[in-house]
């Protein structure tokens, strides 16, 4: 089979999306599988070519020779659109050379329903969640809003449109202090890898948080701050109701929030590995076991099919919160697999045949 293997895109997250792009290359079983990388530029280009494999030192200047462009953007309007023939183009080349496509893009454009969308039209199989899963995942609100009519346990929260902000800041304020009360976290709806999340302890900065979240996103969502909590994750793997859950992990080494800097930068180990983890999080079993459940359960809720990381907040006394899903967590959560005795070759071909049964 020839994988097309996406990574890149149009999204904050594309520094990211490279690095997990470049980890399934490397990783992908080349006894079984013909690698097709597609690169997606930051305005939206699609590249190919086998320059584009050189995952030891990838960087879009050393390129400029050696790639395929596969489709352009036109820019109008201060802005990148992707011309409908350009869809089309698309569409034909891909059919040409793919038979499956491991998407390894992260936010915006790439996890969040429109490229499942995309492909879903074209026909052409693909990794991981389906279009609802990724949009339902891509936002907080409505992520939270299917979680609890499943009867998980998220924090309290609060969100608003970008508009409301502008027309009615009082309203939001008292909102936030009537049902909140601080500190709290401000997030843009649909963002990852936390950028424009910042934390607020009273109004003023609670102002300055809003005004740094609206930059991103129309919808903002506003938590109730766990405080002092550990964070845990966990992922799950497969379709429907065939599923499994991962161990758990908890990222170690971070103060307030877990942020893009701690993630990717300050990172101690190799990759978009993170900020250093235990694994397993030395946490009860019985927390263990309710995680992995919860976890299954976040995963059935919102339809999703591959492999998806769960992220939960504890509390001091335990209590357990579902925070979010990552229908596409970074470096394929592969470092949650392994120790179970999935290698990263065999989590790429599961997830591989998943999307191909
Ligand atoms: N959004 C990043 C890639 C993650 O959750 O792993
Ligand atoms: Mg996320």
């Amino acid at each position: 089979k020839r994988v097309g293997v996406l990574f890149g895109g149009r999204s904050v997250e594309h520094e990211v999306s490279v690095i997990t792009g470049m980890q399934v290359i490397e990783n992908i079983d080349k006894t079984k599988y013909d690698v097709v990388p597609i690169y997606i530029s930051k305005e939206g280009k699609w590249l190919t070519g086998s320059s584009l494999m050189n995952f030891k030192n990838f960087k879009e200047d050393n390129l400029k020779d050696a790639k395929e462009i596969i489709m352009t953007p036109v820019f109008r309007d201060n802005k990148y659109y992707t011309h409908p023939e350009a869809i089309g183009f698309l569409g034909k080349k891909l059919m040409e050379t793919v038979d499956v496509i491991f998407i390894a893009l992260h936010g915006t454009n790439g996890e969040d329903g429109t490229i499942q969308g995309l492909f879903e039209l074209i026909d052409i199989p693909y990794t991981g969640g389906g279009v609802l899963a990724s949009s339902v995942g891509m936002d907080k609100v409505t992520m939270k809003d299917v979680f609890k009519a499943h009867g998980l346990p998220i924090v309290d929260h609060i969100w608003f449109f970008r508009k409301k902000w502008f027309e009615n800041k009082e309203e939001i304020i008292k909102e936030v202090e009537e049902k909140l009360g601080y500190p709290v976290f401000v997030k843009p709806a649909n963002l990852g890898s936390s950028v424009g999340i910042t934390k607020a302890k009273n109004r003023e900065t609670l102002m300055d948080s809003i005004e740094i979240a609206i930059r991103y996103d129309r919808k903002i969502i506003i938590e109730k701050s766990v405080e002092n909590p550990r964070e845990v994750n966990c992922a799950v793997m497969g379709y429907d109701d065939n599923i499994r859950a991962s161990l758990c992990e908890e990222p170690v080494g971070w103060k307030e929030l877990l942020t893009y800097e701690d993630k990717y930068i300050n990172s101690n180990t190799k990759g978009s590995k993170g900020s250093s983890r235990n694994i397993p999080a030395d946490i009860p079993e019985e927390t263990t076991k309710l995680i992995q459940d919860t976890a299954q359960k976040a995963f059935m809720a919102i339809d999703c099919r591959g492999n998806a990381r769960i992220d939960f907040l504890l509390d001091k006394e335990g209590k357990v919160f579902v925070n979010e899903i990552n229908t596409l967590p970074g470096s394929v959560a592969y470092y949650l697999w392994e120790p179970m005795g999935i290698s990263f070759k065999d989590l790429i071909s599961e997830l591989i045949d998943i999307s191909l049964a």
